[in-house]
């Protein structure tokens, strides 16, 4: 497998429809993006040139346009297209997608929204570092916080000043993610979806709207199933977690990622776990797999 992790020195990104230079790429001030985070966004990892899960991706990307009545620019053989030039533009290797629409540029400030405005398509290729041998070896550590997110998680939106301040929280405090609790259940993280072993069995809370349903998520769940590993998705109270054999963080970027310590307490035996070490194999090999095909 390619494993590229530096992208050239001077990477291209997307915007008005055409391929430029990233740093010198520019939005008018009065993009609705800027002005009220009204847009929404996708995180595509690509292995050997190759987007993991693209259709999966798009199609909740159309989701989010949908749900939040952005209209949506192209059609899937145009997405197709567009990131396909961004891959080869960028040097291929792995590489993490990343692409935003936004409602477009207004006349004036005004929450209400203008007819006819034209949506903002910007996309721009980001490093993905392997998996880093110090989690696989150590895991990372996660606390709990109450969500202070709003009801329509599941839209994949720009405004994301809730998870920033969570995911400070949680930085201030030596962890790597902040397990989000809601009327007493885990919902997800920061910024991925969450994975626990109770009594021997993979765990994940089900889809729901106050939540983001992970691609990564997805992937995993099918790759358990595949291996005969049982799965279940249900309510994951936080009470829980104390007496979970594992806990897992999932998302396009960091993968399948150990939770070995939990506010502070070791969880399971403080390493991670024998079930963990077989999704990573698993995901790895699928990996792998992508970027020969
Ligand atoms: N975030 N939940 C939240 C709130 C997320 O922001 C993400 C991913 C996930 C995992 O989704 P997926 O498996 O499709 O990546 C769950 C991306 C990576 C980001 O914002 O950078």
């Amino acid at each position: 497998m390619t494993a590229s992790v530096a992208l050239p020195e001077h990477p291209l990104a997307w915007l008005d429809g055409r391929l430029q230079p990233l740093d010198q790429a520019r939005v008018p001030v009065l993009d609705r993006g800027f002005l009220f985070g009204d847009g929404v966004y996708e995180v595509i990892p690509v292995y050997g040139g190759r987007p993991c899960r693209l259709e999966q991706h798009l199609e909740r990307l159309a989701a989010s346009l949908a749900a939040t009545a952005i209209p949506d620019p192209h059609d899937r053989a145009g997405w197709q297209r567009m990131l396909r030039e961004l891959v080869a533009a960028n040097g291929g290797g792995d590489l993490a997608l990343y692409l935003q629409v936004t409602r477009g540029v207004a006349p004036v400030r005004d929450h209400a929204i203008a007819p006819g405005l034209v949506p903002t398509v910007f996309a721009m290729a980001m490093p993905l570092p392997p998996r880093s041998p110090q989690v696989a070896a150590q895991g990372i550590r996660a606390i709990t916080l109450a969500d202070s997110r709003w009801a329509l998680c599941q839209i994949k939106a720009v405004t994301l000043l809730a998870n920033v301040l969570h995911k400070q929280t949680a930085t201030e405090q030596g962890a790597d993610e902040a397990l989000l609790v809601r009327d007493g259940l885990v919902i997800e993280a920061t910024a991925s979806n969450v994975f626990a072993v109770l009594d021997g069995v993979l765990v994940t809370p089900p889809i729901d709207p106050g939540m983001l349903t992970g691609v990564t998520r997805g992937l995993v769940l099918e790759l358990a199933d595949r291996d005969g590993i049982e799965t279940r998705e249900a309510a994951l109270p936080a009470a829980r977690l104390t007496g979970a054999s594992e806990i897992w963080v999932t998302s396009s970027t960091r993968e399948v990622s150990p939770v070995t310590s939990l506010d502070g307490t070791a969880v399971g035996a403080g390493r991670p776990g024998p079930l963990w070490r077989t999704m990573d194999r698993l995901y790895q090999e699928y990996k792998a797999g992508l970027a020969r095909a």
